[in-house]
């Protein structure tokens, strides 16, 4: 797909539901008690693998557009699939379905994608094996595909060696139904959606500074849920709004939970003219307007606690510092070479090939902003940020800019070109 340097961007944008809660509330709902209403929710391909995964064990979900129905059967009410789980490209349903897999009476095996399969495991396979759980790699590389043997489980205190929501994600769900209390106890506190949703929904969890802690539920009781706005997509448009001389971008509905803002306080740290407006908490999760207009920004060093809550933001947080007066650093980010794509590697290739001052370290960037960035031949790696990364990129280089695999985009946000479009003056 091509796109080409633009004027300002100018209106209002509503960014579709967040994923990582998109994936949590069918998740919850399957394994509730009643039934969970979905409002807002997430119809990207990751989160559709997630429905499709809990169907497959036996879960009604009526999928009527914007709003999900998922007819939970209770702690005990799935069913072992008929073959292979397949989680697509999505970490999440791997990681989360894997915790509670390992609690159920059945065997299942789980598997993806090309770049899930080369994605690590052992993170949650570690866990998950010290409570009881029998899980393998059968191909013994450490990725799916994974055989999990459910089993009986039991309580244990974790001290995990990443700042990882999907590792928590997956001890506390497992922790649902161990025998006993489990704590999982992180480097950096990570997205805290599961804590939150896992209260609501009935469960005996609380937090404790870098500490989650659950208790054994008995039930759980299926919720209204009405996810907000994912900020990781906002993310795109209010880089735009900040670069691109003369824009102004209303961004509506925007989850703003303090363990995912980073991005706004990196942002405003770079010297952003970004204002928040009708902050409300009326979904469980916080929520405001983000208005977005043209600065001048300067470069930041980014590292230590705030990663956690910017970690899907770095690619776009890495293309805004080349726009940026002076030096950025970026450590403290490791995390990011396991995700979709190694996203250090590709953003310093791609962005060096556009004419960027940008060298990789060990756990970061670093990026001397300034020079004028030209289009080129972009390789997303099908993956979903990258992409992003680059149209919004593309808006401000001179000429011409090929993204390969643009149509990644579908796996949070189909609309995303179209919405991008329809902003350019
Ligand atoms: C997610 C957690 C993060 C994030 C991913 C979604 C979640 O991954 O990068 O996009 O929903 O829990 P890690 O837990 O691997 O850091």
């Amino acid at each position: 797909m091509n796109f080409s340097k633009c004027g300002p961007l100018r209106g209002e944008v509503t960014v579709p539901g967040d994923k990582s809660v998109s994936h949590r509330s069918v998740m919850f709902g399957s394994i509730a008690s009643g039934t969970t209403e979905i409002h807002n929710f997430l119809q990207g391909a990751d989160c559709l693998s997630t429905i499709s995964c809990f169907r497959r064990m036996g879960i009604e979900i009526e999928n009527k557009g914007g709003t999900i129905l998922v007819h939970g059967r209770g702690m005990h009410g799935l069913q072992k699939p008929d073959g292979i789980l397949d989680c697509g490209n999505s970490g999440t349903t791997t990681r989360l379905i894997s915790g509670i897999l390992s609690a159920q009476d059945f065997t299942v095996t789980l598997t993806g994608d090309a770049s899930i399969q080369k994605r690590p495991m052992e993170r949650i396979m570690d866990p998950l094996s010290q409570m009881g759980a029998k899980i393998r790699s059968l191909h013994g590389n450490g990725c799916a595909p994974l055989e999990i043997i459910g089993s009986p489980l039991h309580g244990i205190r974790y001290l995990s060696p990443v700042a990882s929501a999907q590792v928590k994600s997956a001890v506390l769900l497992a922790g649902l139904y161990a025998d006993g209390e489990t704590r999982v106890t992180e480097p950096e506190l990570s997205r805290n959606h599961t804590e939150l949703m896992l209260s609501r929904f009935g469960a005996d969890v609380r937090t404790e500074n870098t500490t989650a802690v659950i208790r054994p539920a008995a039930e759980l009781y299926g919720q209204k849920i009405l996810v907000p706005g994912d900020i990781s997509s906002a993310a795109f448009f209010i880089a735009a709004g900040l670069l691109v001389p003369g824009s102004e971008l209303l961004i509506r509905n925007v989850g703003i939970n303090p363990t995912r803002d980073g991005i706004l306080r990196v942002c405003r740290k770079m010297g952003a003219d970004l204002t928040l407006l009708n902050e409300n908490h009326g979904a469980g999760e916080p929520v405001a307007d983000l208005l977005a207009k043209s600065s001048r920004l300067h470069g930041i060093t980014i590292g230590g606690a705030i990663i956690p809550t910017l970690i899907d933001e770095l690619p776009m947080i890495a293309a805004m510092a080349c726009f940026a007066e002076g030096e950025t650093i970026i450590r403290d980010a490791a995390e990011l070479k396991v995700k979709e794509s190694n996203r250090i590697d590709v953003m310093v290739r791609n962005l060096s090939a556009m004419g960027a001052d940008v060298e990789e370290t060990p756990d970061g960037m670093v990026i001397r902003g300034g020079r004028p960035l030209h289009g080129t031949q972009i390789d997303s790696r099908l993956d979903h940020r990258i992409a992003m990364t680059f149209a919004v990129v593309s808006c401000l280089a001179e000429g011409e800019t090929e993204i390969l695999g643009a149509e990644c985009v579908n796996i949070s946000y189909p609309e995303f070109y179209q919405d991008l479009a329809r902003l350019i003056q």
